[in-house]
């Protein structure tokens, strides 16, 4: 017999083991992309631990690694995770810190032999980070917005994306089958470093994300002419290096003027590629991102705009083909006030404030009262070997994690009583 509800609001996370598993994942280093083998490797430990805790745990279509752990009644299921694939060269806690905490969650419920109304689940998202295939994989199958053309896509070693997802254990064939409907979560909550200073600066540890940032992505290809550097003079040249340059430039100018969040080119790629050689073709992706869709757009527009022109001037072909726009998402009010009432039990001051980054959690807004709890960065620095979260402020949000999914739970299967 599950002890009465108040008993589990003193569950006690363990801080020590959450840190221990922290540093056991990241003992793979800090470039696990998602579907390498340093990701096969890392979701092989998660899945162990996940099993070490009770959890049933399997791989649906998607890659996706789910962890159920039965519930007193028969509901949809709480749901809580994030991600284990990292960006090149990125940090310790990005995504397994919300993993982990996920974990230490589920240990405390087994420790005080607690058993929630409501089933739960914890998923690990397969392909967060999109440095191959384009973001959110695991998270957009799941809401059935991974579309069939996607799954085709090849990487740098022509892999498609259908052969990467089985080999994580999934079945692109069957991705209908991992396909979730709205309702089919009672509730979803995401813990997550800030991945910017807000906090730190603001000095409060927790973050209650009010929404996430819209994203959208715009493949641009220039094409102008390969030709021998030394023999080719300035004005003949097709030059596709730096008609990307300029175009470049009109990518922080367009944001700028249009007042979007940030816009970004991260990454070029030039060919030939070679110092004696002007270059004939560059490849890069726009990414924008704001929580108001219409300054996303206005912002793409003056891009293409300015590339026309930029076009015309310079003799070369610019290509732009735009990908999935992940729309913005405000998150809900019954989670950020169970976020809220856990904060305040717990004593911990809190501020609520935007996410910049993209989160699996935008996705599981379609499923189901979807909210995202923050941590500090320090020095706001993420993405990064140097990104660094402290040992009490894991522990402070995890705790908060717990809470804020008991609370869910309470006010999710007793509208009436818990007001
Ligand atoms: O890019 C992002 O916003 C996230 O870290 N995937
Ligand atoms: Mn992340
Ligand atoms: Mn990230």
């Amino acid at each position: 017999m599950a002890p009465v509800r108040p008993f589990a609001r003193t569950a006690q996370i363990d801080s020590v083991s959450l840190c221990d598993r922290i540093q056991l994942i990241s003992r793979s280093g800090t470039t696990r992309l998602a579907y390498s083998e340093e990701d096969v490797r890392a979701r092989a430990v998660v899945m162990e631990i996940m099993r070490n805790v009770g959890l049933n745990v399997s791989i649906d279509a998607a890659g996706n690694i789910v962890g159920r752990r039965a519930g007193r009644e028969k509901r949809p299921p709480l749901a809580f995770g994030s991600h284990v694939d990292t960006v090149r060269n990125g940090g310790l806690y990005d995504g397994i810190l919300g993993v982990m905490a996920a974990v230490e969650c589920v240990a405390t419920l087994e420790k005080i032999c607690y058993t929630t109304a409501h089933p739960i689940e914890l998923i690990v998202f397969a392909n967060e980070e999109g440095q191959r295939f384009g973001a959110l994989c695991g998270s957009r199958a799941l809401v059935g917005s991974l579309k069939a053309d996607e799954l085709a896509r090849v990487d740098e070693n022509g892999r498609t994306l259908a052969d990467a997802i089985r080999d994580i254990g999934g079945d692109a064939a069957q991705l209908s089958g991992a396909v979730r409907r709205s309702g089919d979560l009672a509730a979803f909550v995401e813990l997550h470093i800030e991945q910017g200073g807000t906090l730190e600066k603001a000095e409060v540890p927790i973050g209650i994300v009010e929404g996430i940032s819209g994203i959208s992505y715009t493949d641009v290809r220039v094409t102008g002419a390969a030709n021998h550097s030394g023999t080719t003079s300035m004005e003949l040249r097709k030059d596709a290096l730096v008609a990307a340059a300029e175009l470049v430039l009109c990518v922080q100018t367009a944001a700028l003027e249009k007042r979007c969040h940030v816009a970004t080119v991260g990454q070029l790629v030039v060919s030939p590629n070679a110092t004696n050689i002007v270059p004939g073709e560059v490849g890069f992706t726009i990414e924008i991102r704001d929580l108001d869709r219409e300054k996303i757009l206005a912002s793409a527009k003056q891009i293409r705009e300015c590339g026309e022109q930029i076009a015309f001037r310079s003799s070369v072909e610019i290509e732009f083909s735009d990908r999935t726009l992940i729309e913005s998402v405000p998150c809900s009010p019954v989670v950020r006030d169970a976020i809220i009432r856990s904060c305040t039990d717990l004593g911990l001051k809190f501020q609520t404030l935007p996410s910049g980054a993209g989160h699996d959690a935008q996705m599981m807004a379609q499923l189901g009262p979807t909210g995202m709890i923050f941590v500090p960065s320090v020095g706001g620095i993420s993405h990064s070997p140097r990104e660094f979260t402290t040992s009490e402020d894991c522990a402070r949000g995890t705790q908060v994690l717990l809470e804020t999914i008991l609370r869910l739970d309470d006010t999710l299967s007793n509208p009436a009583e818990s007001q």
